[in-house]
């Protein structure tokens, strides 16, 4: 019902919830050998059940205003999506999380739709840090946080794992530099910030 062009390619984005739990399993089915390497995510959706099951825990983090999951339509297939497991807004952190089926790589679809939920959480709900936590062989996810201007540092805590961060450029949450503040206030930079270990839960 709610979409948002991401782009001439009929690509969108949608929120994806408890109805669609058939839907969300055929398409973690075609995900699941490319997800199932690097975040224990597909894993918790192996039939319909456990697969309503997780967009219910996130229906849950959404009415509590501490996490939100979306999917990406391509064609109107659901070929991926973006959720933020971490959405902390009394410390302005929050993490994002995101998977493809294979088909849909190589397209922009993840970088295009994360551009909007960090737009989203620092722009619009005055967050100061978005975190994407990868491992440090996950080439492709480390390129994605590159091209959305990211920058990393290495977690001795972590095995084989790299936090990689986004914060507004030394300023308090939602502060644009020019004396406005909260929610709606513009950051024009970022710079690298301490992060946690995490799973995509
Ligand atoms: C991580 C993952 C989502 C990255 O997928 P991806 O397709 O590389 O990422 P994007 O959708 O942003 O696409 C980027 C590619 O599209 C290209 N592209 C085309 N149009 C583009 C556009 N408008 N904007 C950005 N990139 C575009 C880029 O050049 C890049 O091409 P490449 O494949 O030659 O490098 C995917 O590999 C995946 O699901 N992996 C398993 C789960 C996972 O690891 N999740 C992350 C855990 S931290």
């Amino acid at each position: 019902m709610f979409a948002i062009s991401l782009g001439d390619d009929k690509a969108e984005l949608r929120p994806l919830e408890v109805w669609q739990d058939e839907e969300f399993l055929a398409h973690m089915d075609r995900a699941r050998e490319l997800v199932d390497p690097w975040i224990p995510f597909a894993s918790f959706a192996t039939d319909r059940e456990s697969a309503r099951a997780l967009l219910r825990r996130y229906a849950e983090k959404q009415a509590a205003d501490t996490g939100r999951l979306y999917g990406i339509w391509l064609e109107g297939t659901l070929v991926g999506g973006v959720l933020f497991r971490i959405f902390d807004t009394a410390s302005g952190n929050c993490e994002i999380g995101v998977w493809l089926e294979p088909a849909a790589q190589g397209r922009g679809l993840i970088t295009r739709a994360a551009e909007r939920l960090i737009d989203w959480a620092v722009y619009e709900r005055g967050m100061h840090r978005v975190e994407w936590d990868a491992s440090a062989a996950n080439t492709r996810s480390i390129a994605v946080a590159k091209r959305l201007g990211m920058t990393s540092s290495t977690r001795a805590w972590s095995r084989h794992a790299e936090s990689t961060h986004l914060t507004p450029r030394g300023r308090p949450t939602g502060d644009d530099g020019n004396g406005q503040t909260g929610p709606k206030a513009r950051n024009p930079g970022f710079l690298p910030c301490p992060g946690r270990a995490s799973d995509a839960s």
